[in-house]
């Protein structure tokens, strides 16, 4: 390969070139990182061989690099470097990349000590567990150990959350979506590169993904998907599906690519009840821009117009409704124990919106309709009934026995007292739907 040939030669005019005096040296320390390494971390120099980077003559030393009076810098065969190669580091020469994910939502995912999600792992499990799960995805405080000898504390590094917190200020780590030392474009653009955190009970678009046509499409065609092409603009350097990056990151034939996942995004569907975002409809606009790639704009609405509705449904029929009668459970201290979580109907709560909840609106809005359904709206329904109801009404307190009555008797959950029949022949004539009419967006 011809690229590989210059690197070799690269690494040969790096040890004999003759430089200024402090350019020389520099030149003459990165070529004995890459001599010594390429005998002791093979597998890494390898990694780095193989990249951009060492194409383009970035070097160990042009991102390991410290100054003296940097606070992780360590002394290491004759040069002053860090280990931690922050989204500052690489911003030097990606200054856009650096800005936009700095300016992301990602970036301030690190901040979580203050969530119900921290608390739950702390008093439930136990510390280790907050470095090894939460930390792992959302980023650590990472903190220097004078005494450690690369000056970083093990209970904060490794790591490479999304937000991580990093000792010189900047927000996040670059290579939670480019595994070094490649750092490529390709491994980025699949959605194996997001695949790490979004996943699981809580947010599993992973799974949506893999189970929509879209996902099914890309592991049946992933040899067309042009992955490694310099340009990757949607229906023009590929076709045959979209990837997390398409929708959310990469260039259509009007958008730049954005380091800012959320510029695209409607809805925050991450907390109990649903939110809009600020400026929504312009980020609506930005998505189906991207989708007009691939269809025409009556499709696109289409799937706008179901994707809102079962978004409404949660929350009118059930995030609502549980949340009001979790504040008066609240409000008149009828539970047992003091300590938030130490009461099964707070756990009750907790899943029907934090995991149940949050699964059907992600198979919606990523055309998942197992995650949708089964895993989604099915389980909220059985647990809203079944399980938080009836945990309320073990309470035996007057006002929440009256409270649940009238919710009872509302059209949508009035269904218990009627007869199998009725109810059937109801469905046939489209009257229980038309209890979900208002839902829908109203055409003129
Ligand atoms: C003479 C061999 C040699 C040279 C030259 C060398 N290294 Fe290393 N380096 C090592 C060894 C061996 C280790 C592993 C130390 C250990 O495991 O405790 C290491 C570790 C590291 C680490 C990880 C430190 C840690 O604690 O995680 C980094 C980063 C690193 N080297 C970068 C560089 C850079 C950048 C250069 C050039 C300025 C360089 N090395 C030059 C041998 C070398
Ligand atoms: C484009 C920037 C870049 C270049 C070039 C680069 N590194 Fe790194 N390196 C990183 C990043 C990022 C990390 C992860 C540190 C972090 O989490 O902040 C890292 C981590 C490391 C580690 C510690 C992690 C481990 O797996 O043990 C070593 C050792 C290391 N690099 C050595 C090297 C050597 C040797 C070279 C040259 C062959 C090199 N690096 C070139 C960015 C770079
Ligand atoms: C597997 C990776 C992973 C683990 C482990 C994990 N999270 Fe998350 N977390 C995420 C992702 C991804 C999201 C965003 C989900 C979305 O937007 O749909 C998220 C969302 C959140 C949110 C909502 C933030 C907001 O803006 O509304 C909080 C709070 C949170 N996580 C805290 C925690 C805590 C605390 C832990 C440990 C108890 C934890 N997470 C464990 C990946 C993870
Ligand atoms: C959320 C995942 C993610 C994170 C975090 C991330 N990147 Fe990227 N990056 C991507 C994707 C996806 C692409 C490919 C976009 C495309 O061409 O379709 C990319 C492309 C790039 C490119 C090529 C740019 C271009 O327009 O061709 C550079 C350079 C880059 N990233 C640098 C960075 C730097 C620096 C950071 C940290 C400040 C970073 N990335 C953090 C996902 C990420
Ligand atoms: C000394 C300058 C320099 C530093 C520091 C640097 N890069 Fe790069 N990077 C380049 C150059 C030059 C290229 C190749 C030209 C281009 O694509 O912009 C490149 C290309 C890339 C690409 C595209 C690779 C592909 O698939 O073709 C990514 C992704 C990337 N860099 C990420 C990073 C990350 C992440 C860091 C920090 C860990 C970093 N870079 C640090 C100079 C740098
Ligand atoms: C066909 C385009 C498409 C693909 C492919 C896609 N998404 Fe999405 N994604 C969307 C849409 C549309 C939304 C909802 C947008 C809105 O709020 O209006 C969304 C929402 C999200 C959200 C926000 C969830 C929240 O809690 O508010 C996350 C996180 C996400 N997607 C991650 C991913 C990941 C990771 C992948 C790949 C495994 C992926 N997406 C694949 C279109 C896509
Ligand atoms: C290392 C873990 C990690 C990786 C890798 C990751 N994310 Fe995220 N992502 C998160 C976390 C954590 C959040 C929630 C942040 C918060 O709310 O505080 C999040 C939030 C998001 C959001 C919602 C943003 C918003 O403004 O509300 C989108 C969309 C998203 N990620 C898409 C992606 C895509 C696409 C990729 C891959 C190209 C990816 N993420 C890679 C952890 C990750
Ligand atoms: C790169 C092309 C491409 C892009 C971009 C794309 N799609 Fe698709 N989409 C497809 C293909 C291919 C299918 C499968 C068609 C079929 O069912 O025959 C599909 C199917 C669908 C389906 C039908 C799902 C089913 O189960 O029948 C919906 C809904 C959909 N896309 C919505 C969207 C939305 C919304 C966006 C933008 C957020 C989008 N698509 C972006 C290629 C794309």
């Amino acid at each position: 390969m011809q690229n590989r040939s210059a690197v070799a030669l690269l690494i040969a005019v790096l040890s004999f070139w003759p430089f200024p005096a402090e350019a020389q040296k520099n030149k003459e320390l990165a070529g004995k990182c890459l001599t010594c390494h390429k005998q002791v971390s093979p597998g890494l120099y390898q990694q780095w061989y193989e990249s951009s980077h060492a194409v383009h003559q970035v070097t160990c030393i042009d991102c390991h690099g410290a100054d003296k009076r940097d606070i992780d810098a360590f002394s290491h065969n004759g040069a002053q470097i860090a280990v931690l190669v922050t989204p500052k580091d690489c911003g030097v020469c990606h200054a856009k990349e650096r800005d936009q994910v700095g300016g992301s939502h990602h970036a301030r995912a690190g901040q979580i000590l203050e969530s119900e999600d921290a608390y739950l792992a702390h008093v439930t499990a136990g510390h280790p567990v907050a470095i090894t799960g939460c930390e792992a995805c959302h980023g650590a405080n990472v903190r220097i150990d004078k005494n450690s000898p690369n000056k970083l504390s093990p209970l904060s590094w490794p790591n490479s959350g999304i937000g991580r917190i990093n000792p010189d200020g900047s927000l996040g780590a670059c290579n939670a979506c480019h595994p070094r030392h490649l750092f490529s474009r390709a491994q980025a653009r699949q959605p194996q590169s997001c695949s790490k955190c979004h996943l699981g009970p809580d947010h599993p678009q992973k799974e949506v993904y893999e189970e929509s046509k879209h996902g099914n499409s890309y592991a049946t065609a992933i040899e067309t998907m042009n992955l490694h092409s310099d340009r990757w603009v949607v229906g023009q350097d590929y076709y045959a599906a979209p990837t997390c990056a398409t929708c959310h990151m990469s260039a259509t034939a009007e958008q730049p690519v954005t380091h800012d996942v959320g510029t695209r995004l409607s809805y925050s569907l991450r907390p109990a009840i649903s939110k809009r975002q600020d400026n929504w409809q312009q980020k609506r606009q930005a998505m189906k821009q991207v989708c007009s790639a691939c269809h025409r704009s009556g499709f696109i609405d289409g799937h706008y117009a179901q994707f809102d509705a079962t978004v409404a449904l949660y929350d009118e029929k059930f995030a609502k409704p549980a949340t009001e009668l979790m504040t008066l459970i609240r409000k008149r201290q009828l539970l047992e124990k003091p300590a938030s979580f130490a009461n099964d109907i707070e756990w009750t709560y907790w899943e029907i919106w934090h995991h149940e909840g949050r699964r059907a609106r992600h198979g919606v809005s990523m055309m998942g309709p197992d995650y949708t359904w089964w895993h989604g709206l099915y389980e909220v329904a059985q647990h809203f009934y079944f399980k938080f109801l009836p945990q309320a009404m073990e309470l035996q307190d007057p006002e929440v026995d009256a409270w649940i009555d009238r919710l009872l008797a509302e059209p949508e959950h009035r269904w218990m007292e009627e007869q199998t029949e009725v109810l059937r022949k109801q469905i046939r004539d489209g009257k229980v739907q038309a209890i979900y009419r208002d839902l829908f967006p109203q055409k003129p």
